[in-house]
């Protein structure tokens, strides 16, 4: 069954689908609302979220679907001592299409070789968020109209910041992309999306730990939030979690076209004087998610009845 754990579980061509019905619900809502009647989503969360998850049940009502899952793992047999694989069998008798975040790496291809309806990945640890970069390249998309000659800054926590090795994955396949790794040195990126991925494709880099340096280059500033939850020590995040805190007077020196992005939450990574300058996009991004997610649940429920 097809479901979505790894964006590039895409090609280019399935991702400008997407885009293009994302538009087409945009500028046309009304001939989507019953598309999904009938069925119905689970959203199985073992960890907290508040846009991805309920992105994803917006999602489906406005395509007129419904809803059932759990928000918290301690709701859920898992306190008990369930499986993943036993969980994703269970829910397969219950619903069409399921959307799973966890803290484990792994997971979610775990339910989706248990499964028997297709799975999304909302997140698993600090892998990857393939939904997150959905919402990315439509805000890109609509931005800067397209995905090719772009200098990208990514800035905070790069090791753990799972939406930044997804962006980085699907930003890899197209031309002419410039990427600067801006994190302290313990928030490098990982190696591994480093050598697979950036040296792979041939993509120029710079890893630096001054985003003053390199601000003013970049046509987009992807900021993250310093990952508490996946450090080994509090010492460790209160010392590294104010490395970067956008300020207007940062953006000074910044390109007046520059889109700065945000998964959210933000902690204090961006001063909250920048959500009224024109170049701020993290709300933006919000509302892209979910309907990327509606285009999403269509795809894969589609693809299910064939
Ligand atoms: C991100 C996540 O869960 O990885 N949030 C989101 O889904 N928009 C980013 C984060 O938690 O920092």
């Amino acid at each position: 069954m097809k479901g979505l754990i790894d964006i590039l579980d895409f090609s280019t061509e399935e991702l400008d689908e997407l885009i293009e019905t994302a538009c087409d619900i945009i500028e046309n809502p009304a001939d989507y609302s019953e598309k999904c009647k009938g069925k119905k989503l689970a959203t199985l969360f073992y960890e907290p979220s508040t846009r991805t998850r309920l992105s994803f049940e917006a999602a489906m009502y406005e395509l007129g679907g419904n809803v059932i899952g759990f928000s918290e793992a301690n709701s859920s047999s898992s306190a008990k001592g369930e499986s993943v694989a036993d969980t994703a069998k269970t829910i397969s008798c219950y619903a069409d299409i399921i959307a799973m975040r966890h803290p484990k790496e792994g997971a979610a291809l775990v339910a989706k070789n248990n499964a028997s309806i297709p799975v999304i990945n909302a997140g698993d640890g600090g892998h990857c968020h393939p939904t997150q970069t959905l919402a990315d390249l439509l805000t890109i998309y609509r931005e800067k109209g397209g995905f090719s000659g772009l200098k990208i800054g990514f800035c905070g926590d790069l090791k753990f910041g799972r939406t930044v090795h997804s962006l980085i994955n699907a930003l890899s396949r197209y031309e002419d992309n410039e990427v600067y790794l801006i994190s302290p040195d313990e928030l490098k990126l990982p190696s591994y999306v480093k050598k697979d991925v950036l040296v792979k494709q041939n993509i120029k880099y710079t890893q630096t730990t001054d985003l003053e340096s390199v601000i003013g280059e970049l046509d987009i500033l992807y900021m993250t939030r310093v990952q508490r939850e996946r450090f080994f020590n509090e010492e460790d995040y209160l010392r590294l979690k104010d490395s970067y805190i956008l300020t207007e007077k940062k953006l000074e020196k910044a390109k007046a076209d520059l889109s700065i992005m945000h998964p959210l939450p933000r902690v204090n990574e961006i001063s909250v004087e920048i959500d009224n300058d024109s170049r701020a996009c993290y709300f933006k991004q919000v509302l892209n998610g979910k309907y990327m997610r509606m285009a999403l649940i269509l795809k894969l429920l589609e693809e299910a009845e064939k």
